[in-house]
């Protein structure tokens, strides 16, 4: 079938926390933005028209493969040019996955104004429950807009400091604010049933760890990847990592906090939290007395034991391609002499052009990329990639949400330090498969996919200030084979946003 949705975006005001209003960027008036539901095998398509007064977009589908339509991927600089203010693009593409997922503004660090909703993917069953729940998207929340932030994040660093502090987390778009005010998400369980809940870190620029108090969770997906069930207290979620849990309401009859807080130990001086409200439907809906399970061990890396549902190997190599060094810079900019972060991979920082992106150079078979574009061959169809992402010695041990789009990684290994193939150990037989890992702080990452989706794929970082400091990288994928967009929707995109002369952000 063939399902549509249109979803406007524009400027107005948000109280998530009741701390008072604040500039908000909006899809169809709400944040979150509307749910998206297809079903496996569907065509998406999705109109998105920009009322912004003055800003440009564009919209990612996060996770979503786009077979056939990368020029659908929603980045500007690689697969369109920003749609500008007034202006309006279609994105349409076929559900070849299921599960759980966000989509979010690609345009710099947008989507920390707002510009987020949530998908799912209906498809096999993966998970044996009595009541879906839908989607409880994770996020740390600002006072202030990503611009005013990315201002103080500028200050912050001509003293070598880090960048602000979230001011609070949402579940589900809500929580209290540390005077009181606002009001917790709430959900009524039965005794006896288990419940589907989808987990989302929809943060731009802290990791989450969540749980409900006296329950476990069983964890049933890693992304869009069915896994053998595990149980958990506490579950670790990256900056675009989602998670399908299972939750047997099988306690005492009450009320119970479900708790998502900052985890310190991935390096943020954040310590908050949200909470929300969990209670069985025979007693009154009141203030949990629950506590906590104990904190876990320290540590930011992958959960343990994630084990795709459907095995597969990946063939042995060597890593055969160049590692891909992780390094940051500080710079200074005119005008203004602003200082900058720069990060940088094998030396340089990544510099799209938004007036032409790299799906335009395929169009105009242009094979001439500048440096800063960061383009990376990918291996033939059909073959392996291998690559091995490494942070530079004596880099800020700060652990990065490496996502890639067009495919879903497998996980060969992590470490602490500099990568060392003969003691690393690393798992070939039946790897983590993801769209989002994490690279440990002042550590290496190692992933293998298969060349099998011809496109231009952003590989990323996923907090928000570091992809707009260039920690990015793309990998063309078999150029001849790109299924291009249509020419005229493409040029249209990107005269419209060539002739629009920005004012200012708001
Ligand atoms: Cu969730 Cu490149 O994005």
């Amino acid at each position: 079938a063939t399902v549509t949705y249109n979803l406007e975006i524009t400027n107005g005001t948000c109280n998530p926390d009741g701390n008072g209003p604040r500039l908000c960027l909006l899809f169809n008036g709400q944040y979150p933005g509307p749910t998206i539901r297809a079903t496996w095998g569907d065509n998406l398509v999705i109109n998105v028209k920009n009322s912004m007064k003055d800003n440009g977009t564009s919209i990612h589908w996060h996770g979503v493969r786009q077979y056939h339509s990368p020029g659908s991927d929603g980045v500007n600089g690689l697969t369109e040019c920003p749609i500008a203010p007034g202006d309006s693009k279609t994105y349409s593409f076929q559900v070849t996955q299921f599960g759980t997922s966000w989509y979010h503004s690609h345009f710099s660090s947008q989507y920390g104004d707002g510009v987020v909703g949530t998908m799912i993917f209906e498809g096999p069953a993966t998970a044996n429950y009595d009541t879906d729940l839908g989607v409880y998207p994770l996020s740390d929340w600002y006072y202030q807009t990503a611009y005013q932030i990315n201002a103080i994040t500028l200050q912050n660093l001509a003293n070598q400091g880090p960048p602000p502090s979230a001011d609070n987390i949402l579940i589900n778009g809500t929580n209290k604010n540390a005077n009181g005010g606002g009001s917790y998400s709430q959900v009524k369980i039965t005794k006896g049933k288990k419940y589907r809940l989808r987990l989302i870190n929809t943060s731009v620029d802290n990791f989450i760890r969540v749980s409900l108090d006296n329950h476990q969770l069983q964890v049933m997906t890693s992304d869009f990847i069915p896994i053998v069930p595990f149980y958990t207290n506490w579950l670790l979620i990256g900056i675009g990592q989602r998670y399908d849990v299972v939750i047997t309401a099988n306690q005492t009859e009450g009320n119970y906090w479900f708790r998502a807080n900052v985890a310190t130990d991935c390096l943020s001086g954040n310590k908050m939290g949200a909470l929300a409200i969990w209670s069985y439907d025979t007693v009154t809906a009141g203030t949990p007395t629950s506590s906590a399970f104990a904190a876990v061990a320290a540590g930011c890396y992958e959960p343990a034991g994630i084990t795709p549902y459907w095995k597969q190997p990946v063939p042995s190599s060597q890593f055969l391609n160049s590692p891909l060094t992780v390094s940051l810079t500080r710079a200074s900019f005119t005008p203004g002499g602003e200082l900058h972060v720069l990060w940088a991979i094998n030396g340089s920082s990544m510099n799209i052009d938004w007036s032409y992106p790299t799906l335009s150079y395929l169009m105009d078979k242009n094979t001439n990329y500048p440096t800063d574009l960061n383009v990376w061959p990918s291996s033939a169809e059909g073959s392996w990639n291998y690559w091995l992402i490494q942070m530079a010695p004596n880099m800020p041990p700060v652990p990065h949400p490496i996502h890639l789009h067009g495919h879903d990684y497998f996980v060969i290994g992590y470490g602490n330090g500099q990568f060392n193939q003969s003691t690393a150990s690393l798992n070939w037989a039946n790897p983590p498969r993801r769209d989002t890992a994490t690279l440990p702080g002042g550590g290496w990452l190692a992933i293998a996919y298969p060349s099998n989706n011809p496109g231009t794929w952003l590989a990323h970082c996923h907090i928000a200030w570091h992809v707009s400091e260039g920690l990015g990288v793309q990998f063309v994928e078999t150029p001849s084979q790109v299924t291009l967009p249509d020419s005229a929707a493409y040029k249209k995109t990107c005269d419209n946003w060539k002739a629009y002369v920005p004012t200012s952000y708001w």
